[in-house]
């Protein structure tokens, strides 16, 4: 099987426009980010890895709100570069990495919490990548995290809403389409992985617009508050052993 990262050349070749577009586009800045970061426990004096930080916009907010250090991770050596730039801090390290594969340079139980935003739809094995946060978090960590709505998924591609697959999406990213893959699959894949590696779900939210949403967008708006696009997730890692 071909293990290129799936969404990898897309990111590379959007990474300035999209590094542009996730600061005000309503769907972003008025939708998904507001409803991931309210599920941020207190972070104060605590090691956060933001995986899939993108172009680091949620890199200096972190910090913002107490940690002591934040370590992103992101395949795409183009937005890590534009990371750099977001969080010059010297407690910020950033590395290029898969997602898909096990990050063998960070070290078991070394974070206190995992941050990821808009990423764990690209890594087809989910429960081997949340196996992989459990490995680095220590007990009582937490995993924070958003992704695609799987209703809106299923609404959008059809077909089975039960089966994980890979599925293809056209955007517009600042007036240019770029196409983007990601794997679709049902919300009881997501749970199970979660419960697979030992996680306990404390909250599971399903993101709404803001007001200022409505003032931007007034149509989208109207249609976000009928059909979710956006999942978010807080768990609290491994106590125990995962069951068997
Ligand atoms: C929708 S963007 C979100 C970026 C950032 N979290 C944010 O909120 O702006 C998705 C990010 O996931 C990264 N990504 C996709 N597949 C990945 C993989 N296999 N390993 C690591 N990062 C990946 C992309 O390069 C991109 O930066």
């Amino acid at each position: 099987m071909d293990d290129t990262p799936v969404a990898l050349d897309s990111y590379e070749a959007m990474a300035e426009r999209y590094a542009e577009a996730v600061r005000t586009k309503p769907y972003n800045a008025h939708l998904e980010r507001p409803a991931l970061r309210a599920l941020l426990p207190e972070v104060r004096g605590f090691r956060i890895l933001d995986a899939g930080c993108g172009a680091g916009i949620n890199l200096p907010w972190l910090l913002e709100q107490g940690a002591r250090e934040v370590v992103g991770v992101d395949v795409s050596p183009r937005m890590l570069a534009l990371a750099r730039q977001e969080a010059p801090s010297p407690q910020v390290a950033l590395h290029v990495a898969d997602l898909g594969r096990p990050l063998d340079f960070l070290v078991d139980a070394s974070f206190d919490g995992v941050f990821s935003s808009l990423v764990v739809h690209y890594i087809r094995d989910q429960a081997a990548l949340f196996a992989e946060f459990a490995r680095l978090l220590r007990p009582g960590g937490f995993f924070v995290f958003s992704t695609h709505h799987p209703y809106a998924d299923h609404q959008w591609h059809g077909g089975s809403y039960f089966e994980t697959r890979l599925v293809t999406d056209e955007w517009r990213m600042a007036g240019e389409p770029m196409t983007v893959s990601y794997y679709r699959r049902p919300l009881s894949a997501v749970t199970g992985a979660l419960a697979g590696a030992g996680f306990v779900i404390d909250r599971l939210t399903e993101a709404l617009p803001t007001p200022e949403f409505q003032r931007l967008d007034p149509e989208g708006y109207a249609r976000q508050m009928e059909k979710p696009s956006f999942l978010c997730v807080r768990a609290t890692c491994c106590e125990s052993e995962p069951p068997h």
